[in-house]
């Protein structure tokens, strides 16, 4: 029997043991022994709970019980996780987590507890809710040199623009009603600023190219300066503005990675990319491109990942996984500008003007189009982002 406790009992955590109590005997199947949630850890009540005898209010009773082999952290955050997490990890427990924010920050060294002590700590859930990428990225993908890595990775902002779009709604509506399905983080702001991506991206990149990125160095850049004009700007040149993170590795061998709304065309694959969904492009030198799709949050969805790290977790509680990244360097982080691109510019301007700052742009229309406003699309421009007076919104075209 492989014991396992849950930290946290929200969205993800409730999930997870809804999984865990419902499909006991599938997953005892699945890996080859029972596995018994013996704890569920909450400073909360749960009185009507069908599990409510195994919750605890402490962590010392999961700590001190050797029954407790796999320990799954949904708390999030970085205060009382990090504690938790070091601890279950130096007492000898495998930890499986949804918590990007925490790993995003303190990846590499959890990592290497782990690895000191031939355990496991596992995070599929932390990126792309439910779909598979952590594991594709570390074990299907080893044989390529991995270059690039950008996708959708926040469900919330993606559900919003979707719901802003194509359905009229304001975005405090669209996140009102992201907040109700549970796809929203504790803090929204962290969703609709980009933070949540921002962190996923880091983990990507940590995970592609071998080297932490500290989220506090990558540009991030939301979705709350996106305006329905950009969107029918955007819409004129048969493109549509979606929330992007990415992070590549540049000529020189350093990575720059940055969070920011982008206009993609119709015809990449992303562009239909809608609702809660995810989509996420890998780039490797054996492969080329290859997009992971599916549901991005949500309690199932995100559970299922959770639920499949325990049981590899529960497999290999003698085994380590390969999965390893160094500590971060400044010295080999680019920022945004490192990475060329052609923009979207609205600006209070003459197109004469425009031309003569840009050089040959395309033109945009909108019908609700401000006085002396104009929207374009630039060539393919080095470094900074485009400035100058007059321009009131700039967007990476992709
Ligand atoms: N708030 C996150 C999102 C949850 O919307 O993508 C899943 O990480």
């Amino acid at each position: 029997m492989v014991g396992v406790a849950i930290l946290g009992h929200g969205v993800v955590g409730s999930g997870v043991a809804e999984i865990l109590e419902k499909n006991a005997s599938r997953l005892a199947q699945k890996s080859m022994q029972d596995i018994e949630l013996l704890y569920v850890l909450d400073v909360r009540e749960f009185p009507d709970c069908p599990y409510a005898a195994k919750f605890t209010k402490d962590f010392s009773v999961i700590e001190n019980d050797p029954r407790v082999q796999v320990v799954v952290e949904t708390i999030g955050g970085v205060g009382v996780a990090l504690d938790f997490t070091r601890r279950a990890l130096l007492g000898g427990k495998n930890v499986v987590s949804s918590n990007k924010e925490l790993v995003a920050e303190y990846g590499a060294e959890l990592l290497s507890i782990a690895r000191e002590r031939n355990l496991n700590y596992l995070f599929e859930a932390s990126v792309g809710g439910g779909i598979p990428i952590i594991r594709p990225i570390s074990q299907c993908l080893a044989a390529n040199e991995l270059h690039e890595i950008y996708g959708i990775l926040n469900g919330t902002t993606n559900y919003i623009l979707t719901r802003m779009i194509s359905h009229g709604l304001t975005m405090e509506e669209a996140l009102a009603e992201a907040k109700q399905h549970g796809y929203a983080e504790a803090n929204p702001t962290d969703d609709v600023e980009g933070n949540d991506a921002c962190r996923k991206i880091c983990i990507l990149a940590a995970l592609a190219f071998g080297r932490q990125i500290m989220p506090s160095s990558v540009s991030t850049e939301g979705i709350t300066g996106v305006t329905l004009r950009d969107v029918r700007y955007a819409a004129s040149g048969g493109m549509v503005v979606k929330l992007l993170g990415r992070a590549k590795v540049l000529d020189n061998g350093n990575v720059s990675a940055y969070v920011a709304p982008h206009l993609i065309h119709r015809d990449n694959p992303l562009a239909s990319v809608e609702d809660v969904f995810n989509g996420i492009v890998v780039t490797g030198d054996a492969i080329g491109d290859v997009m992971f799709y599916g549901r991005g949050a949500g309690k199932m969805p995100t559970a299922s990942a959770v639920v499949a790290d325990i049981i590899d977790a529960a497999k290999h509680l003698n085994a380590r996984k390969l999965i390893f990244w160094d500590k971060a360097d400044d010295n080999k982080f680019e920022p945004a500008s490192a990475i060329p691109s052609a923009w979207y510019v609205r600006a209070k301007m003459s197109e004469s003007q425009a031309r003569e700052l840009f050089g040959e742009i395309s033109m945009l229309s909108c019908d609700e189009a401000a006085d002396g406003e104009i929207a374009f699309v630039t060539p393919e421009i080095g470094g900074e982002m485009p400035s100058a007076a007059g321009i009131e919104s700039v967007m990476r075209v992709l």
